[in-house]
C-alpha cells in the first residue's frame, strides 16, 4: 500500500497561535502543511502572502505546500519560493503560459503542482503530466475552507490515477469518508482543513482520515 500524505489546510487553524497548531499537526503525524495562498481576484477571498510563508517556515520542518490561487502566478512564485514553500501548485486557469509556470517553478528547484477548479475539464492537463510532480484536485470551489465534498470529481481522480504516476491530491471537504472515496480512486494526498483544525484532538483526527490506509 502506498503512503498516504495528511496536508493539513492552515486555513481553519487559529492564526493567532499558528506556529503552536503547526506543531501540534507535526505531532499529530501529518506530513506535509498546506498553505492556500488568495489574492482576491482568482478567488473571492484573500489569506496570507510571502511574509507569513516565512515565518511558518521557521517555525516546522514540515514540507511546504503552497496552494496558489492567485492570478498570473509566474509573477509571484520567487517569492514563495525564497520564503520557503518547497512545493508550488498553480491553477490551470489562472497561469498565461503553463508551460513557462512550471519551468520557472522548477528551475526554483521546487516541486511543482498543477491544479484544476471543478468545472474544469481534465483534459486541460493532460499536456502536462509528464511535466509536474502533483495534481490537486480541487473537491470543492476553491475560495473557502467548510464546504461539501463534491463526488462528481472522483471520476477526474480516477482518470488522472489511470495516466499519472505522480501525487494526486484532493482537497476541499474531506472527511474520513470522502477520504476513503478518494484514496480508492487514487489520491495520495489528502488536504484537509475543517476535518483537521476542526477537532480538538488532531492524531485523532488524523487517525479517522486514514482510517485503515495507514498507521501514523
Ligand atoms: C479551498 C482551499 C482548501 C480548503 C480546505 O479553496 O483550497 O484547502 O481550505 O478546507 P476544508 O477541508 O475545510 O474543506
Ligand atoms: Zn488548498
Amino acid at each position: 500500500m502506498s503512503h498516504i500524505y495528511i496536508s493539513p489546510s492552515i486555513l481553519s487553524a487559529d492564526f493567532g497561535r499558528l506556529a503552536e497548531e503547526i506543531r501540534d499537526i507535526e505531532s499529530a503525524g501529518c506530513d506535509w502543511v498546506h498553505l492556500d495562498i488568495m489574492d482576491a481576484h482568482f478567488v473571492p477571498n484573500l489569506t496570507m502572502g510571502p511574509p507569513v510563508i516565512k515565518w511558518i517556515r521557521k517555525s516546522t520542518q514540515l514540507p511546504l505546500d503552497a496552494h496558489l490561487m492567485i492570478e498570473n502566478p509566474i509573477r509571484w512564485v520567487e517569492d514563495y519560493r525564497s520564503a520557503g514553500a518547497d512545493m508550488i501548485t498553480f491553477h490551470v486557469e489562472a497561469a498565461d503560459d503553463v508551460q513557462a509556470t512550471i519551468n520557472k517553478i522548477r528551475n526554483l528547484k521546487a516541486k511543482v503542482g498543477l491544479s484544476l477548479r471543478p468545472n474544469t475539464p481534465v483534459k486541460l492537463l493532460e499536456p502536462f503530466l509528464s511535466e509536474v510532480d502533483l495534481i490537486l484536485v480541487m473537491t470543492v470551489e476553491p475560495g473557502f475552507g467548510g464546504q461539501s465534498f463534491m463526488p462528481e470529481m472522483v471520476n477526474k481522480v480516477k482518470f488522472l490515477r489511470s495516466k499519472f504516476k505522480g501525487h494526486i491530491s484532493v482537497d476541499g471537504g474531506i472527511t474520513a469518508q470522502t477520504a476513503a472515496i478518494c484514496v480508492d480512486a487514487g489520491a495520495d494526498v489528502l488536504v484537509a482543513g475543517t476535518a483537521i483544525f476542526g477537532q480538538k484532538d488532531r492524531k485523532l483526527a488524523v487517525h479517522s482520515l486514514l482510517g485503515a490506509k495507514r498507521s501514523v
